[in-house]
């Protein structure tokens, strides 16, 4: 039987293992899938024996996306913009691909299973790092009015800016007008914060997006909802997708998510 599993630091609560037999069971698919802890300095070694053990690919999970990147043979062109790797597959000749399929779950989840319009949106999208960098692309290709940056460290969003020139960076404080679409990709909702975003940014219209979740709202769509956001979804939903991209570049066949996504909101709850 074909062999994956998500490697990560630490991976107890990962929810890729159920998510990936519900893919396995939809799509009728004979595969096992489970949740391996790595000691963080040690990805190569582990990983090339993993491989050498059988494994037949991998989900990779923070903080190892950096380490992916450098550890493949071969990449997508999205991959290597991102500088960010969470799938790896080992190909015929032995050779190790690798691919990020973040984007592509954030996407998925806010065009095609949330039915949020981004062409022409104003979007706005919080934070630098590497959740961040990772998702740029697909939201460009989408062809927003505009997508805005901002960031606490401006240092930051200004390197983003380097490499992605058709973005608008900015600062928390320099931010003004409304948006169609906030996307909160920092942190801040891991330690129950919300980034220090300035007054009337959001209106009756704005969709807010966390790229977080958890088992009640986040503290991010906690704010959203205390000024009247019109909607607001957490990261679930893009965790299922990203899952489903991998499933995919594996497998050959793109499991259906919103079934695997209303499973999982029950098993939270
Ligand atoms: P990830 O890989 O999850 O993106 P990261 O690379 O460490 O993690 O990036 C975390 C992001 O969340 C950064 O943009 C960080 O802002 P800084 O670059 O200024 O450090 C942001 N962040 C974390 N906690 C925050 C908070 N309380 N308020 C605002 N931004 C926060």
């Amino acid at each position: 039987m074909d062999r994956y599993a998500v490697l990560g630091h630490p991976i107890t609560h990962s929810l890729s293992p159920q998510i990936h037999a519900l893919f396995a069971r939809q799509t009728k698919q004979t595969l096992d899938y489970s949740g391996i802890e790595l000691p963080v300095s040690s990805f190569e070694t582990r990983v090339w024996q993993l491989f050498k053990d059988g494994y037949a690919g991998f989900n990779v999970t923070v903080p190892f996306k950096g380490d992916a990147f450098d550890f493949v043979d071969e990449m997508t062109d999205r991959a290597r913009r991102s500088r960010s790797i969470n799938t790896l597959k080992k190909l015929a000749d032995g050779r190790i691909f690798g691919d990020t399929t973040d984007g592509v779950g954030l996407l998925t989840d806010i065009r095609d299973h949330l039915g949020w319009p981004l062409e022409h949106q104003n979007i706005l999208l919080l934070g630098a790092g590497g959740a961040v960098r990772a998702v740029i692309e697909p939201l460009l290709d989408a062809n927003p009015a505009n997508l805005v940056i901002a960031n606490r460290s401006a240092q930051k969003v200004e390197e983003l800016a380097d490499d992605f020139p058709a973005i608008s960076p900015s600062t928390f404080d320099e931010l003004s007008g409304q948006f169609d679409i906030v996307i909160n990709g920092t942190s801040a909702s891991l330690s129950g914060q919300v980034p220090p975003l300035p007054d009337g940014l959001i209106n009756a219209g704005t969709k807010c997006y966390d790229m977080m979740y958890g088992k009640t709202p986040t503290s991010f769509l906690r704010w959203s909802a205390e000024n009247d956001a019109l909607a607001c979804a957490d990261g679930l939903g893009m965790l299922v997708a990203q899952a489903a991209e991998s499933f995919y570049i594996w497998r050959g066949v793109r499991p259906d998510v919103a079934p695997v996504i209303e499973a999982l909101r029950k098993s939270l709850a």
